[in-house]
């Protein structure tokens, strides 16, 4: 019996049937009795440095003996804080962007949803309220991010949360047009979009797409808000997708990255232009968290960007697209894989067959597991069916390998 209630989780299934993670060192994760794991996911998506990287613990170690944290609300700051937000301006896809720090990925979402609609009521146009997503999409769990999901079961059963979203196919411009001209452009304040689907099975867009979805939403005179709580950070082979895929993006959610998950922290990159009405003197946004920029979070971040940089992990996921490409693709003979989707950076799926899921919904956690039991590869069941695959950005071409390996010794168990 354990007292934990685990997200994402049936729980009358995992109560006192626990898999307990030890400890970790680069691309590896060991269980209390020992046994090595090659970590396709990073956790969830967000060891991008690794584990056990001694440079970061240390920095958060400084700092926690020194101000483990003050808040930064009205005119309060901390060094880390002012130093991480400029560091992020450097890099941000937009020159100039300013940022909003959160305490993760679902605040950030919020945040920026907030923002969007809060400017809009700053230009005199306070009947844009409505905001677009996708199929498929994941943004998080807070209530607008739960609103905002294109994957239908994250909605179920909660009645309506936040009015004025809709939701258009993930991988259809035209959809997109007409929803807005259904609604009307000037009723649309955001179109929120990863640009590389993740959670919602790592789904890469189609040729086209995103160029064509983000002139759209110009034209509409909305924001388009990237949500690269998954992509940013070296990822895509870039710091964020939205550099790679050129979208100058009015607004980019991020998190998970920024701090390799050392330590809890995300945040908002917000253009100039959509900054400039809330730095007016007179307007103040009521709006932020407690640990917002919390000042060990911003520590741990600057340490995890040196290693990064230090590393070049920024731009590593790009050269290992193909090796991961290669490395997977023989999967596909399995009987029960249907596509190996590969092609942006350290991000991929292997798609079950999805007549197979269809007639046994337990197939991918059942698949999932074994491979980690069978295989010695952590992965884990995204909706729709496909296994992801989002290791650390250090991870070799001979690990590579050990990952395809281990997912092909999984689903020979189950099959
Ligand atoms: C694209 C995207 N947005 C938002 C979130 C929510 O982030 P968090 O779980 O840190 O709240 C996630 C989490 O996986 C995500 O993938």
């Amino acid at each position: 019996m354990t007292s934990l209630w685990h997200g994402f989780a049936e729980m009358g299934a995992v109560d006192g049937h626990e898999f307990v993670v030890d400890r970790g060192e680069g691309c590896d994760v060991w269980d209390e009795s020992g046994r090595r794991y090659l970590d396709a996911t990073a956790s969830l998506w967000y060891a991008n440095v690794g584990y056990g990287r001694r440079e970061i613990a240390e920095a958060a170690a400084a700092q926690l003996e020194k101000l483990h944290a003050y808040h930064i609300f009205g005119d309060f700051a901390t060094r880390p804080v002012l130093e991480l937000a400029d560091r992020l301006a450097q890099i941000a896809p937009v020159a100039g962007s300013k940022v909003f720090l959160t305490s993760g990925g679902s605040d950030s979402v919020d945040t920026a949803a907030k923002l969007a609609r809060r400017y809009f009521h700053e230009l005199g146009q306070p009947e844009r309220t409505v905001i677009l997503t996708r199929s498929w999409a994941y943004h998080g769990m807070h209530a607008y991010g739960t609103a905002l999901a294109g994957i239908g079961a994250n909605r179920d059963a909660l009645g309506e949360l936040i009015p004025d979203v809709a939701v258009v196919a993930w991988d259809s411009a035209e959809e997109l047009e007409e929803a807005i001209d259904r609604i009307g452009s000037e009723r649309i304040a955001a179109f929120f979009c990863e640009p590389v689907v993740g959670a919602g099975g790592v789904r890469f867009p189609p040729d086209g797409y995103l160029g064509r979805v983000r002139e759209i939403v110009r034209d509409a005179g909305a924001l388009f808000v990237s949500d690269e709580v998954i992509t940013g950070f070296g990822r895509t082979g870039k710091w964020f997708a939205s550099g790679r895929f050129g979208l100058d993006p009015d607004l980019l959610t991020f998190a998970k990255g920024i701090t390799s998950g050392y330590v809890p922290l995300g945040g908002v990159l917000a253009a100039p232009h959509v900054a400039e009405p809330f730095w007016r003197r007179g307007v103040t946004w009521r709006h932020g968290y407690t640990y917002s920029g919390h000042t060990t979070a911003c520590a741990a971040g600057l340490a995890n960007l040196a290693i990064m940089v230090r590393e070049g992990l920024d731009t590593r996921a790009r050269s290992l697209e193909g090796p991961l490409a290669d490395a997977l693709a023989p999967l596909l003979d399995h009987p029960l894989v249907s596509e190996v989707r590969t092609g942006v950076g350290l991000l991929a799926a292997v798609q079950l067959d999805p007549a197979r899921v269809d007639a046994d919904a337990s197939l991918p956690l059942r698949a999932a597991a074994a491979c980690r039991d069978a295989g010695g590869t952590i992965t884990r069941a995204l909706a729709g069916g496909g296994l992801q695959i989002s290791p650390a950005l250090v991870i070799t071409e001979d690990q590579l390998g050990e990952l395809a390996s281990g997912l092909r010794a999984g689903l020979d168990a189950v099959a």
